[in-house]
């Protein structure tokens, strides 16, 4: 239908490989398990899978602690399983994008062993970030930098030398300003192509340049700045991914990659996303938005507009392993499902490519009552047992009605994390059979929007239906009818615009069917 390079509309679907399947019945999802659920994947209606970290480490953040990025650990199964899902999938259509953690190695890779060994001012040491303290006898941390997930960004070693790590003192921050490290990760990026990935998610994009000097930040809240400050969105990063297009470029069957770059403003976003740097870039607004048609609006209309200039398309995402679940973040319960499926047709209606995160298409919540001393997630005892972390997101998917993992794993087999007792009507099995379920609505708009020309054109307009309406019409590129998209965030039904088809609503069929779409429901229309 349309000649984009096939990342431009893409519907991407993030594994948290950790919580997808466990073919080994050790408790922790695996390479195996996501290739056995390929035909599900498939099914569901997504391009592209997008696998979190699987390389060997020990696991003090999730494997977002990477000990070698040319391997698998055994946990997630070794070099073969992953050839075999990267064959499986791509026989069943769908590409692979694997997860790439550049800012940090783990502090059991080979290099850091290496830094530990060596003397200060070091070449070894040169790989990372090392300082001198300050005060009196350097005992204090050379800058005021706090980490990501609580406590100082700072670890002394016993000779006395400071390393910094902006999240977990087993995560050194690479030093980017280190050629020998830039040359190590085209290396690491060739070793994946090679092996036929069609992607990378690079992870903390936004991090890897720190202003030379470290100077201190206002404030205790590493995150509050992400313009013009010490630590985020340096102007050295534009230079580096564009040395990284031209690897991606060298390569045939458009390879691509996706920032995970957190922002302060949308034109400092598409600054990534020009055409001789990276692909896509999350638009986090999206995911930030609270649930109100004028703050969607806001959000969706200025990155389309910051984007323009450069040519990009945006990359929309309302879920990932980072962040509270939608169901929950727009109220819980009855509510908040019903708004997280309205919210999933705005997302799937929009010009450009959409990530979906593993069980949203089943409606799952975050859950908050895990039990203290389950809590895997460094930020529980990074923050002083002040922040619970993200463990609530990545509770394993429910497969099956029955079974204390409910089909997670082989029966009697304890999940990593402990899963509520109250989900087997959310488990694929019960939804499966039921037409109006979360995940039939899935399949449905998935496959709807693939077929659509509507959604595959440029010409794009805003409707305006009222305060508490987020309104919007695209049209194919040759002639044809249009597709609007109506979610009514408000508490009252309202009209909708002329149409001749309801194509698809977020509640049950026929909800919109006297013209009228009720509260925290959403509604693609065909439009003349
Ligand atoms: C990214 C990942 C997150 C991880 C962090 C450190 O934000 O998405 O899960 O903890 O980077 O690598």
């Amino acid at each position: 239908m349309d000649q984009a390079p096939w990342w431009r509309n893409a519907v991407v679907y993030e594994v948290y490989v950790r919580s997808f399947l466990d073919s080994s019945a050790d408790g922790v999802g695996d390479l195996a398990g996501v290739a056995d659920r390929v035909p599900y994947l498939s099914d569901l209606g997504v391009d592209a899978l997008w696998l979190t970290p699987f390389y060997p480490s020990p696991m003090a953040d999730g494997g977002y602690d990477v000990a070698d990025f040319r391997g698998v650990d055994p946990l997630f199964g070794d070099l073969a399983a992953f050839d075999a899902l990267l064959a499986t999938a791509h026989r069943h259509g769908l590409r692979i994008i694997i997860d790439l953690v550049p800012n940090h190695t783990s502090s059991a890779h080979p290099w850091f062993a290496a830094a530990l060994a060596a003397p200060p001012d070091s070449p070894e040491r040169d790989r990372y970030i090392f300082r001198a303290g300050s005060g009196p006898g350097g005992d204090r941390p050379p800058n005021n930098w706090r980490s990501v997930f609580g406590g100082p960004a700072w670890s002394r070693l016993p000779d006395g030398a400071w390393y910094l790590h902006l999240f977990a003192p087993e995560q050194p921050d690479l030093n980017w300003r280190n050629p020998e490290v830039a040359e190590e990760f085209a290396g690491i990026l060739r070793f994946w192509l090679d092996r036929g990935v069609d992607g990378f998610r690079i992870d903390v994009a936004m991090g890897l340049f720190k202003d030379p000097g470290l100077p201190d930040i206002e404030g205790d809240d590493i995150r509050a700045k992400r313009t013009d400050g010490p630590v985020w969105n340096r102007p050295e990063l534009h230079g580096l991914y564009r040395t990284w297009r031209r690897v991606l470029d060298g390569y045939d069957g458009d390879r691509m990659a996706v920032g995970e770059i957190w922002t302060d403003a949308p034109a400092e976003l598409a600054r990534y996303v020009r055409p001789d740097e990276l692909h896509q870039a999350f638009t986090f607004d999206w995911l930030r938005a609270d649930w109100s048609a004028a703050e969607f609006r806001e959000v969706a209309a200025g990155a389309l507009e910051a984007t323009a200039p450069v040519g990009a398309a945006n990359t929309w995402v309302l879920a990932n392993h980072d962040v509270v679940r939608q169901v929950t973040r727009f109220g819980g319960g009855a509510v908040g499902l019903a708004r997280a499926r309205a919210a999933l047709l705005a997302t799937l209606a929009l010009p450009g490519s959409a990530y979906l995160y593993q069980g949203e298409e089943l409606g799952l919540p975050e859950v908050t009552d895990i039990p203290e001393d389950a809590l895997q997630d460094p930020i529980w005892e990074r923050s002083g047992h002040r922040r619970r972390g993200r463990d609530g997101c990545r509770v394993p998917i429910p497969w099956a009605e029955d079974g204390v993992s409910y089909g997670f794993g082989p029966d009697g087999v304890r999940p990593w994390l402990p899963m509520p007792v109250t989900w087997s009507p959310l488990s694929v099995q019960a939804q499966d059979r039921d037409p109006g379920s979360t995940l039939n609505l899935y399949r449905r708009a998935l496959r709807t929007r693939r077929a659509e020309p509507a959604l595959h054109g440029a010409e794009f307009r805003w409707l305006d239906l009222g305060p508490d309406v987020l309104a919007f019409t695209r049209s194919p590129d040759s002639a044809g009818p249009g597709l609007t998209c109506v979610l009514n965030c408000g508490t009252e039904p309202v009209p909708l615009p002329p149409h001749t088809e309801v194509l698809l609503t977020s509640t049950r069929p026929g909800a919109a069917a006297d013209g009228e779409l009720p509260a925290d429901t959403a509604v693609w229309l065909r439009t003349p």
